[in-house]
């Protein structure tokens, strides 16, 4: 794992994410919110209703998959900025750990999802015009099984989004130490950016 990833030879603290970085954010995190909500819908759907309902699902989950990738690239070339310093050690391994938990479980969700996709016994095309389903024959073992790490992929993003949130909100309105602000939307005053730039 790149340094990057560690805040070490990061930009000082009080530094905010760059545009791009914050854009990635956030439209990751309404994509994937709205994915987690959209596929709960289907839990309990016929076979004709996911096909109708994996169109766009399948989509989504495609150009999440892409932005993560970009993300991921963006990420290894940008170090974020420091996290505070008198932080307790304890809560930098835990904000560490949830960003890298977020990209291995975002990417096995999407992997997960093409698997179930390729073997479902219902038609899955993409955007209307992108056949996942014929990848692979149907295949009601692996099937059982890629629906089975689709749902536990579900079920652990929620929670990691539910830590991610609740400790977003701790710094803010607990600690007030900036962190929330450094990826807030727009420019922030007098900071420098990841990139070192004003
Ligand atoms: C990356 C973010 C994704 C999230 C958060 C997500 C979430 C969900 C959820 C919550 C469900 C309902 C639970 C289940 O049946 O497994 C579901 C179902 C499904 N998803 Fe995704 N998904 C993602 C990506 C994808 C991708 C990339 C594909 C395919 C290219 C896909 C294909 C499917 C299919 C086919 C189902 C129906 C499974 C069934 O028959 O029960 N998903 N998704």
């Amino acid at each position: 794992m790149s340094d990057n990833f560690q805040n070490q030879g990061a930009p000082q603290a009080g530094a905010h994410y760059s545009g791009a970085a914050k854009t990635l954010h956030w439209v990751m995190a309404v994509l994937v919110l709205l994915m987690l909500a959209a596929g709960s819908q289907m839990l309990s759907a016929s076979d004709a209703e996911k096909a109708e309902a994996t169109v766009g699902h399948s989509a989504v989950g495609l150009l999440v998959l892409g932005l993560l990738i970009i993300r991921f690239g963006y990420r290894l070339r940008h170090a974020p900025p420091a996290l505070p310093a008198d932080l307790p050690g304890w809560q930098s391994r835990a904000a560490i750990w949830n960003h890298r938990a977020f990209y291995l479980l975002i990417f096995v969700q999407a992997v997960a999802g093409i698997g179930t996709a390729a073997t479902a016994p219902y038609e899955v095309m993409t955007a209307g015009v992108l056949p996942l389903s014929a990848l692979a024959a149907d295949d009601p073992v692996w099937f059982a099984r890629f629906v089975a790490l689709h749902k536990l992929g579900a079920l652990l993003i929620a929670s990691l989004a539910a830590v991610h949130i609740a400790a977003a909100l701790y710094h803010h309105f607990i600690r007030k130490d900036g962190i929330l602000r450094r990826m807030w939307p727009g420019r922030a005053k007098g900071a420098g950016t990841e990139d070192g730039a004003k």
